[in-house]
């Protein structure tokens, strides 16, 4: 070995410049023809996924469920539910997704499992006070229909439900964050962490290269279950809830993830749905934790430059207290599509694409949700259509944002979303709503300034920067507004974004362009609602 190799810095790891891809699989492509999207679908249109440029997918839940929040109630984590597959199937995708060059990344969901999980339907049998309960948050309730404590759901409504509501001997209720189909496991019980330990090993094992961690800042709850002080006993969609969520203990986990997941070639990866404020979500990637956190800050961004600038400072101060570089996304099945949450119409689409061309410029890994490079607006699904649990139990409702993708303009076959099957495809599990086709795959990929092809555009560009060394992982990123609304974020000496959100015009700063959103005025200023990157001279 040549002295320049042995000094040369280690390559920086792959999830650091990455750009992943969210599969929702029962909305992305239907093998079958039964109307619900599945592996096979998803194999096939592993070829789409690779020519956008993205590193990866992540794929939510797959695995065996009663589907009452669409998989996130799992009862057999080491497995396929026949709904979307079969293992086999899913070792071939991942075959195939590696052969394309895709990494991997599921959804592990450690909160809580389904009530039809074997263990939670052996606890139950086995009564009160016995260890098969202890799996669980079971307690006796001080009588009648009171329940131990005033934690409210995730979804709405109280926290916890009686075990066995018609025993006069059984008063355990059992705490459920979520639906009451989805238990919430006692992480207090060491027998939970060696359970999951067996799950990811499983996954890693089969070449999985990452994993998702579903609610991931809420497994210990404080010691007691104590009430919660915020009125109503609200759980607070699990922020700053010191009663609820992000207890010290939760880092214990992760360094073990963490060691597990150091135990494989190449490492694997834990990125954490952490739903909490930036400085507390970035103790969650300290250098022994996960590598990456969402940055919820930033998903849940409106059109508000000022907000943007004081979100993006946030974040880096975070960055630079603990060394975590932000995990951006600005749509995932959670949450409001972007072009709807910024105004909908022509001027949410407009600001979508603009936001999309920022965050794929900005310092740090990025994740993309299926049907965000087409542009997709939220859909309003139709009261009687609507599946949510959460909207079920009087929260909001997330369906709009899980419909399934039009691939063709003509309608047939779902809009192409079901590809083999029977002659006359099934009703899709959510209705796709008229006008759909006007988003197509096949129409986006025929039209230079889509939607699509413009994603596309940034995510080759964003590689040859990487590949030069003007994105660099040590990219922090100092963020202001300037007059007119001008939204800026210095990712290094070299190279910035600006993103006008004014109503008039604004000069680009100095510099050379390398990409906007949409097309300049002929003076060569930025419309509202466009976004640019400037390689500074
Ligand atoms: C996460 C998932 C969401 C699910 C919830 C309960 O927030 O993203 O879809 O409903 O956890 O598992």
């Amino acid at each position: 070995m040549s002295v320049s190799e042995e000094t040369a810095l280690a390559p920086a790891d792959w999830w650091e410049s990455a750009v992943i891809y969210q599969v929702y699989p029962r909305s992305f492509a239907d093998g079958d023809g039964d109307g619900v999207g599945d592996l096979a679908g998803l194999t096939a249109r592993l070829p789409y996924i690779a020519e956008l440029g993205v590193d990866g997918i992540w794929m939510t839940p797959f695995q065996p469920s009663p589907q009452v929040d669409q998989g996130y109630d799992v009862s057999d984590y080491c497995g396929v539910d026949p709904l979307f597959g079969t293992l086999e199937q899913f070792e071939s995708l991942l075959e195939q997704a590696h052969a394309l060059g895709l990494k991997v990344l599921l959804d592990v969901v450690p909160n809580h499992c389904s009530s039809e999980h074997p263990l939670f339907q052996a606890a139950l049998a086995a009564g009160p006070g016995s260890p098969e309960r202890e799996l669980f948050h079971f307690v006796p309730g001080p009588g009648g229909d009171t329940p131990p404590n005033n934690w409210q759901s995730v979804f709405g409504g109280r926290a916890w439900s009686r075990a066995n509501p018609s025993s006069e001997t059984d008063l355990d209720w059992y705490l459920h964050l979520f639906s009451a189909g989805q238990p919430d496991w006692n992480w207090r019980n060491p027998a939970v962490g060696d359970y999951f330990d067996g799950v990811l090993r499983f996954w890693f094992d089969k070449g999985v290269d990452g994993l998702r961690i579903d609610v991931a800042h809420a497994l210990f709850k404080a010691e007691g279950l104590p009430d919660s002080p915020s009125e109503g006993g609200v759980v607070d969609g699990l922020r700053s809830n010191p009663q609820v969520s992000d207890q010290e203990e939760v880092h214990d986990v992760y360094r073990r993830w963490r060691t597990l997941a150091e135990k494989y070639e190449p490492h694997r990866l834990l990125v954490g749905e952490v739903n909490l404020e930036p400085a507390r979500a970035a103790r969650y990637t300290r250098s022994d934790e996960m590598q990456q956190a969402f940055a919820f800050a930033f998903v849940k961004l409106g059109w508000d430059p000022e907000a943007w600038a004081a979100v993006g400072n946030e974040l880096e101060a975070a960055r630079l207290l603990h060394g975590a570089t932000p995990t951006r996304a600005l749509e995932n099945h959670d949450i409001v599509r972007a072009a709807t949450r910024f105004g909908g119409g022509s001027v949410g689409a407009a600001r979508a694409r603009a936001a999309l061309v920022a965050l794929l410029g900005l310092p740090g890994p990025a994740y993309l949700y299926q049907g965000q490079e087409l542009g997709l607006p939220e859909v309003d699904v139709p009261v009687e259509a609507r599946v949510d649990p959460m909207w079920a139990r009087g929260g909001v409702c997330r369906d709009g944002a899980r419909v399934p993708l039009p691939w063709t303009e003509d309608a047939g076959r779902n809009h192409g979303f079901s590809l083999a099957g029977p002659a006359v495809a099934s009703e899709p599990w959510l209705p796709q709503p008229a006008g759909w086709g006007a988003h197509a795959v096949e129409l986006q990929e025929q039209d230079p300034a889509s939607a699509l092809n413009l994603t596309k555009a940034a995510l080759e560009l964003r590689r040859t920067l990487w590949r030069d060394e003007v994105f660099t992982a040590a990219d922090g990123g100092t963020w202001r507004v300037e007059p007119g609304n001008l939204l800026v974020c210095e990712r290094n000496e070299q190279f910035l974004v600006a993103v006008a959100m004014g109503d008039e015009p604004v000069q680009l700063p100095a510099g050379r362009l390398l990409l906007s959103a949409a097309p300049l005025t002929e003076d060569g200023w930025l419309q509202p609602n466009n976004a640019a990157w400037i390689l500074r001279g």
